[in-house]
């Protein structure tokens, strides 16, 4: 089997945006990437947001998501939205357990494995984000807190993984997100090297490992050049049309 991993970004919008400035993102964003050798792209907006994203999007080259999902298909679960709602707005990706979510909303490992599989049941991609914090990094930590993390979802993806199956894993160091700091690019290699072992065990060779956390259109090309770094999961410099079309150009530079 020949082992295609094709380079993507995806923009993580977290709880920013309003319908005037999602318009005007996405017109500048798709003038900025018009004639460009591009990577597959992707960007999350907020919930009330993903259906005018996905006006705005259709029949471009860039595809839409959601940064959460619920566990359960439908019932009684106030505030929720569950996978098949996400497939009907024409979602792709769905973030799963990014830190925000682990952090704010105690979201447990088991809970972020049992959506990455409401997520595939629905026929979507889940993200499913890993990393370690900063007290965790600074007590060499890392490696078991990703293995921790990816444990139950890689167990849940056993009962569940074909050939066909498509997750993505993204690495994000906690301290490295919205603070300008990244690990060094050997720091960053080490770690998806370390996840493409333990995917690669569990018979997921094709899955996609993205690096996010202060990635920016400056340090895009660097982190992108690494042998594991499939691309990157985007927060501030997404709501950047330029800094994001610099990383969406960047990512696409994996591909020649
Ligand atoms: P920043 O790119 O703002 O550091 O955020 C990264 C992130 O959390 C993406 O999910």
């Amino acid at each position: 089997m020949t082992i295609v991993r094709t380079p993507l970004v995806v923009g993580n919008w977290k709880m920013n945006g309003a319908f005037g400035a999602n318009q005007s993102l996405l017109e500048n964003l798709l003038r900025g990437l018009v004639q460009k050798r591009l990577p597959e792209i992707g960007v999350c907006p907020p919930f009330p947001y993903i259906a005018q994203v996905g006006a705005l999007l259709a029949n471009t080259p860039i595809v839409w998501g959601a940064q959460t999902v619920s566990e359960h298909r439908a019932g009684a679960y106030t505030g929720q939205v569950s996978a098949p709602m996400l497939k009907e707005l024409g979602c792709t990706y769905v973030i799963v357990g990014h830190s925000e979510r682990r952090q704010y909303c105690a979201e447990t490992d088991d809970a972020v494995a049992r959506q990455a599989v409401a997520v595939l049941d629905s026929g979507l991609m889940p993200i499913i984000c890993v990393g370690e914090s900063a007290d965790e990094e600074a007590t060499g930590q890392t490696l078991a807190v990703i293995d921790r993390q990816l444990a139950p979802v890689l167990l849940a993806l056993a009962g569940v993984a074909d050939e066909g199956t498509t997750v993505v894993i993204a690495y994000e160091p906690v301290w490295a997100i919205g603070t300008g700091k990244t690990p060094t690019p050997e720091g960053v290699q080490a770690v998806h090297a370390h996840i493409r072992k333990r995917l690669d065990a569990a018979g997921l060779v094709q899955t996609r490992i993205l690096y996010g956390g202060s990635v920016k259109g400056s340090n895009a090309e660097l982190l992108f050049a690494l042998p594991d770094v499939d691309g990157g999961l985007i927060g501030g410099a997404a709501l950047d049309a330029q800094d994001f079309s610099t990383i969406c150009t960047a990512a696409a530079n994996r591909m020649v």
